[in-house]
């Protein structure tokens, strides 16, 4: 059995590099997986699969690995690499080993800098003895990762020179930074736009240091429709109305200046939640799961397509196809 996947995160991020960002979204079970490949297909877009430990748990990290090759099978067209999201040195080492991802995170960024450095580097090098790459994490997102919780006061965004002498002593491939966003459906407080700035401090500082230009990596990037809270509202949620997050017209400005991977959960799960909450108001008397998980995929396909537009990476999959000879 192939161990990767047909590509791996390294190709996808050659081939989009400054002109657009690879989707990378996470999963937790069949449906999601179905509606990700189908909205992938259907907008002719690769992607970037990202497990969490969380997801990891829930659904079990063999059950998530047998989903994605049944899903390779079903849909033989589709172009994506596998990749572990906010992983800690352990459950690097656990998908390193197990030949199946591409690509890991570290995520450090809670450990003070050298601290973030040193255990950054003992991934690479493990990652790197076994062709796998590696994302680490520099600068503070606000909101919550994993089950550590960033207050929205001490976000800190990433500081470009220590971003340059961050990447020379790790060798990480792909930087997390730190550019404005927060996981969750609450990331800002009013009108607020990408820092653009540190984007480009980096690579100039990059430059500058006579280091290739290193690509970057977007989290807490879902955009959190308003349309979409209401919806959930309408039918019984109590979301906060003034749930906020990414404006979607930056994704491709920000992809130009080197941010080559945006990571997408939340729009996912509000996708989720509208459409089983409007089902069961709908339908109160009924409880086969079925029918919602069938809207459901339709539903979550139909937004994967669109956010692939949004990225500009929807109808790529020939050019890449060309670019690496698959
Ligand atoms: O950044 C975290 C992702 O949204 C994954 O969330 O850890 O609850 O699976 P999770
Ligand atoms: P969102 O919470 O904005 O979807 O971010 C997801 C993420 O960064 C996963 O690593
Ligand atoms: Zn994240």
């Amino acid at each position: 059995m192939r161990a990767f996947m047909i590509v791996t995160t390294a190709q996808l991020y050659k081939v989009a590099y400054g002109k657009y960002a690879v989707g990378a979204y996470n999963i937790n079970n069949a449906e999601q997986t179905m509606g990700l490949f189908r909205g992938c297909i259907e907008s002719q877009a690769p992607f970037i699969i990202q497990i969490s430990k969380g997801a990891r748990k829930y659904t079990e990290k063999r059950m998530l690995e047998a989903i994605i090759r049944s899903a390779e099978e079903i849909f033989p067209d589709a172009i994506f690499a596998v990749h572990l999201d906010h992983g800690d040195e352990e459950t690097c080492y656990d998908c390193i080993d197990s030949g199946f991802y591409s690509s890991v995170m570290i995520d450090a960024s809670h450990d003070p800098f050298d601290e973030n450095i040193a255990i950054t580097k003992r991934v690479v090098d493990r990652a790197h003895a076994k062709g796998i790459s590696v994302e680490a994490e520099l600068g503070m997102l606000g909101g919550v990762e994993e089950d550590i919780a960033v207050d929205e006061g001490n976000a800190c965004l990433t500081n470009p020179e220590e971003a340059v002498e961050f990447i020379q002593r790790t060798g990480c491939d792909a930087l997390a930074a730190a550019i404005g966003t927060s996981h969750g459906a609450y990331k800002f407080r009013g009108q607020q736009s990408l820092h653009f700035e540190v984007i480009e401090g980096i690579q100039a500082n990059l430059k500058a240091a006579g280091m290739p230009p290193t690509p970057i990596v977007m989290h807490g990037s879902s955009s959190v429709p308003k349309e979409e809270v209401a919806r959930i509202n309408a039918a019984g949620g109590t979301l906060d109305p003034s749930a906020c997050g990414v404006n979607e017209n930056e994704y491709l400005p920000a992809a130009k200046l080197g941010v080559t991977k945006v990571n997408i959960d939340t729009d996912g799960r509000l996708v989720w939640t509208r459409v089983h909450r409007e089902y069961f108001r709908d339908k109160p008397g009924d409880f086969d799961f079925r029918p919602p998980g069938k809207t459901f995929i339709d539903e979550y396909a139909k937004f994967i397509a669109h956010k692939n537009k949004m990225l500009g990476s929807a109808g790529t999959i020939p050019a890449i196809r060309a670019a690496l000879g698959i």
